[in-house]
This record gives structure tokens, sequence and C-alpha cells, in this order.
């Protein structure tokens, strides 16, 4: 084992969108763990949109924004190097919020151990992790989507977006992604979705029109602002929206444009406000639905990884700049 942990830290509050200067790594002790805790070595570590949030004291559950020297948390998942702890032996895999580090201490708060032989390690992140039931909770619970119907879905190569879409196809609806550039849209489209459209191209209003003839029945809102505001101009009369993510304001609210509320009137919009953590305990019921679909290939889903504890600001900047081509991942270890 090597003899010291590696972090990653702020170098200086975060001001808009991230840049590599804003982060630096530092060397600490491996701490041992004490009566009731468990060490564990990272081996995958997510990076999520809400970090922003969290890092900047602006996310439901975290109020304080982190100065210099703090370290952002985050899920990761990795192996149990020694434990004190009677719920978990030595050589488990875990899922639990260890932090932007190669290695953590856990008391078993959160800590959950992985059945390795369901699916990749680093998907319990991903399409098994938070990302995975935000999108089933938003088509099952929330959206009820049934067959037939249309369902557009924004930031469509993300691990939430990607799996809006899929489940849809699962429940015999249709799909339309929207995505950020033609080589993303190519992957949305290699995932089952019947169109998806760059909103960065000229005429993407046109073109979103015409990949859908009849309108969308829901729509799944990942980004908010402009964006949100233009799905109006597809949305069926008496459609859903999902709203679940603001990537458009995460980095500066300042410059995000209010709804204007006359579109979801005209619309006679049913517009429902998603958080993943109410439908915590329905994790066996999405479990049971996408882990057998993922062992057999019928969801399937792109990650875009980093290597090393050093990549980690690069990696999350990219993510924030929106270049980031599916669920963004740090690989910190060998399984
Ligand atoms: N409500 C909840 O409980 C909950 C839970 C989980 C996630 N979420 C939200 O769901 C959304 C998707 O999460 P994810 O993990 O799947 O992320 P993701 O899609 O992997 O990454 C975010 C994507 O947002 C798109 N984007 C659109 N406008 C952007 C802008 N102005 N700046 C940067 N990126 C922009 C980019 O894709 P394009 O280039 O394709 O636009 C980017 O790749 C996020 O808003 C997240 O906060 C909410």
């Amino acid at each position: 084992m090597q003899q010291k942990n590696h972090q990653v830290v702020l170098s200086r509050p975060l001001n808009g969108v991230p840049v590599v200067e804003d982060f630096r790594v530092q060397e600490v002790p491996i701490p041992e763990p004490g009566p009731g805790e468990l060490l564990v070595r990272h081996i995958y570590l997510s990076l999520d949109p809400y970090q922003r949030s969290a890092i900047a004291g602006r996310h439901m559950a975290s109020r304080q924004p982190l100065g210099a020297g703090a370290m952002p948390m985050a899920e990761t998942v990795g192996q149990v190097l020694r434990s004190r702890h009677p719920g978990y032996r030595e050589g488990d895999y875990v899922r639990h919020f260890g932090g932007w580090q190669e290695y953590a201490l856990s008391s078993g708060e959160q800590t959950e151990v992985l059945e390795r032989d369901r699916a990749p390690l680093s998907a319990w992140l991903g399409v098994l992790g938070m990302p995975g039931l935000t999108a089933w909770a938003s088509m099952v619970a929330l959206a009820d989507v049934q067959p037939g119907q249309v369902v557009l879905v924004s930031a469509a190569l993300g691990p939430v977006g990607s799996m809006v879409g899929q489940i849809a196809l699962q429940r015999g609806a249709h799909a339309v992604g929207i995505a950020g550039s033609d080589e993303k849209c190519a992957f949305v489209r290699e995932l089952g979705f019947g169109a998806c459209v760059n909103y960065r191209s000229a005429d993407f209003l046109q073109t979103l029109a015409a990949a859908l003839p009849e309108g969308a029945d829901i729509y799944h809102d990942n980004v908010g602002g402009q964006m949100l505001a233009d799905a109006f101009t597809v949305l069926k009369n008496y459609g859903t929206v999902i709203l679940c993510g603001l990537m458009e304001r995460y980095n500066d609210p300042a410059r995000s444009k209010p709804l204007d509320l006359a579109l979801p009137i005209v619309k006679r919009a049913v517009m429902k406000g998603l958080v993943v953590t109410d439908f915590e305990d329905r994790r066996a019921q999405f479990m049971d639905f996408v882990a057998p679909r993922i062992a057999d290939g019928r969801i399937r889903y792109r990650e875009d990884r980093a290597i090393g504890i050093a990549a980690t600001g690069a990696h999350f900047a990219r993510l924030m700049r929106g270049e980031n081509l599916g669920k963004s991942v740090v690989v910190l270890a060998d399984e």
C-alpha cells in the first residue's frame, strides 16, 4: 500500500466556471480507523454538477461556501482496507461519500456494500447510482411515462439524460434528445433515441420542431434558462415538464433569466420539481428495473473518465463547461 493519501482541495474560492488553477493536490497521512470505523481505498470518484452548487454553498444540503483549502464532497466507490465496524469486512466493495481523495474513513453512515457481480463497479456511481435513480424517479414515479408517449430530454448524453431516454424507451415510449454537439447527438442516437438535436446549430428550433412533428408529451429539463423556454415551443398542450436541473446557472446564477410563466399557462402544462433524495426508499425498485437491463445490454451508458487524483480539478472544470461525453468519473486505483 502506498504511504500517503492525496486530496484535491480548493486553492481559492470558486468564481464562475471552474478552471484548473482553482484546485491543488495535497498530501496527508492515510487515516487509521477508530472503533466503529472503516478505511476505504477509493477506486472511482464521481463528479456531478451538484458539487458546483455545494462548493458555492447554494445546494440544498450545503449552505456554507467552501473556502481555500477545503475538499469538495463526492460519492466514491472503493474497497474496505481495514474495518473496525461489525457491518463491513475487509475486501468489501462499498459506495460512500468519500470526497475528492484517494482514501477515506467511514462510520458506516450512507455506506452501502455493493453486489459486485450485479454490474461494473463504476456503474454504481452513474446508471445504478444517484443519476440513474434521478432518471427513474422522473420517468416512473413523477411522469409515469406511457407506451406511445414522446419524451424530450436535454443534456441527453449525461447520466441523467441518457437514462431518462432509455427508461422511456424501455416503457414503450419514444425518446428525443437535445445535446450540445453533433458528436454528442451521434452517441445519443446510438443509445436508441429516435432523434437528437444539437442546440448549438443555427436552425435549432426548426430542427427541434421537425424532430417532434406531434410535439412532446413530457419534457425532462436538466438545464433551465433559455433551454426550458425553448422546450415549450414543442410541448403538447397539457404536457408534463419535470424540473430536474439548472446547468445553465450553476456557474453563475446572476446571469440566469427567469422563466416567462406565460409559457406553461398557454400550454396548460403540469410542472413537477424533482429532488432525488425523496426516492431513497425506492432504490430497490429502481435497481430491479435497471440492473438486469444493464446486464443484458438493453440499457447502455458512456463514461467520461480521467485517470488519477491530480486530474480531478481539470475533469470537474470540463464537466462544468459541459464538455463531458457521458458520466464524469475519475479512476483512482485498479479494481
Ligand atoms: N434534481 C435532482 O435531484 C437531480 C439529481 C441529479 C442530477 N440533477 C441535475 O440533472 C442535470 C444532469 O446531471 P448529469 O449528472 O446527468 O450531468 P451531465 O449531463 O453529465 O452534465 C451536464 C451537461 O449539461 C449540459 N449543459 C447545458 N447547458 C450547459 C451550460 N450552460 N453549461 C454547462 N453544461 C451545460 C452539457 O451537455 P450538452 O452539451 O449536451 O448540453 C453538460 O454535459 C444537472 O442539472 C444536475 O444538476 C438533478
